[in-house]
């Protein structure tokens, strides 16, 4: 292999430039040459490839967003679209390529493997929402964003003796606002992988301010129902006023943490690896401490599942 190429796609993550640094930096360091495509599938679509330099990702670890840019592409989820796609990389002599992004990302990397193109997957979604790795590039970011906002939601709460409900990102993953609620001591925590009851939540409140309590933070994750709405159904059934905070985009950006950038590193530079071995059809991650590797079907046969041992710990401790 001489030619490699690296590209980002889907909803982007603090620390995909982390990852695309130690791509391009561990390819050159083992000899080969690295191309940078733009746009995520669109670019692969048209060609927007350009060979990297080591300069070419200097200064860029500290920073959110991608260099690379990244997009949703409808056109690569059409047969004849992937074929533009595979026919640019062979016209550019690249024989593998990195994908960084999410779960959409690391379909479309399985269906050009499937067309002959050797593809190597790195997790980056702020969801937290690949199965077979414990982590993602840009949750730990994206959860201390939260965090932040949930301290700052509480001073305020505090003061005016207010129950806030806080909307946060995930899709269909609850793992941003599990996390976040444990770390924030929310009241409670509503994902889309549990249950809720409304008359629990009310309870809950009812419960608090009976013992004193003078406000409270529910956290909901964006894959449950929104923050309006709850605020709605909690106005409806126990006539209390809530005030709503969505988090939105906010989540997305900032410089990645510390860990964003140690697992990036880690990643970017394993995904060479796997490439160099001649092995295509992979995504990388992280199981218990250890950077892995493993077959890119893993990652659809089921659905990750939310960590319940966590949910309920955050149950007990915000009685
Ligand atoms: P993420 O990677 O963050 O999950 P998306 O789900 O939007 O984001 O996926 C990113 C892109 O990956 C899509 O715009 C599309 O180009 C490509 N993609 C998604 N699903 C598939 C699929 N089943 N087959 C081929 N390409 C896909
Ligand atoms: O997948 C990352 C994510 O931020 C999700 O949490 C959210 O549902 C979605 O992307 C938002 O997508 P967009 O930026 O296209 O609105």
């Amino acid at each position: 292999m001489k030619r490699i190429a690296v590209l980002t796609s889907g909803g982007d993550a603090p620390g995909m430039n982390a990852a695309v640094r130690a791509v391009v930096r561990k390819a050159i360091y083992e000899g080969l040459e690295v191309a940078g495509v733009m746009n995520g599938y669109q670019g692969l679509i048209d060609g927007k490839i350009e060979l990297l330099q080591l300069g070419s990702v200097g200064d860029i670890i500290q920073r959110g967003g991608t260099i690379l840019r990244s997009a949703r592409c409808p056109e690569f989820l059409t047969a004849e679209g992937r074929e533009k796609a595979v026919r640019q990389l062979k016209k550019h002599g690249v024989e593998g390529l990195v994908v960084i992004g999410g779960d959409g990302s690391f379909r479309g990397a399985f269906e050009l493997s499937l067309l002959g193109i050797p593809s190597v997957c790195v997790p980056a979604t702020i969801d937290n929402d690949i199965n077979g790795t414990e982590f993602t590039i840009g949750f730990d970011t994206a959860l201390n964003t939260v965090i932040d906002a949930i301290d700052k939601i509480r001073d305020t709460a505090t003061s005016h003796e207010r129950t806030f409900i806080v909307e946060v990102m995930g899709r269909d993953a609850g793992d941003l606002a599990l996390w976040a609620g444990l770390a924030g001591g929310a009241e409670t925590i509503l994902i889309p992988e549990e249950q809720y009851d409304v008359d629990d939540i009310v309870k809950r409140l009812k419960s608090g301010t009976g013992r004193g309590k003078k406000h409270s933070i529910i956290i909901v994750a964006e894959g449950v129902m929104s923050a309006n709405a709850l605020a709605e159904i909690i106005k409806k059934k126990a006539g209390i006023e809530t005030r709503v905070s969505v988090l939105g985009h906010i989540q997305r950006g900032g410089s990645p943490s510390a860990r964003d950038r140690v697992i990036a590193s880690q990643y970017g530079a394993r995904a060479v690896e796997v490439l160099q071995e001649g092995r295509g059809s992979v995504a990388v991650g992280m199981k218990n401490h250890q950077v892995i590797d493993y077959k890119l079907q893993e990652v659809f046969e089921e659905m990750q599942k939310s960590n319940k041992m966590m949910y309920r710990l955050s149950k007990e401790l915000s009685i």
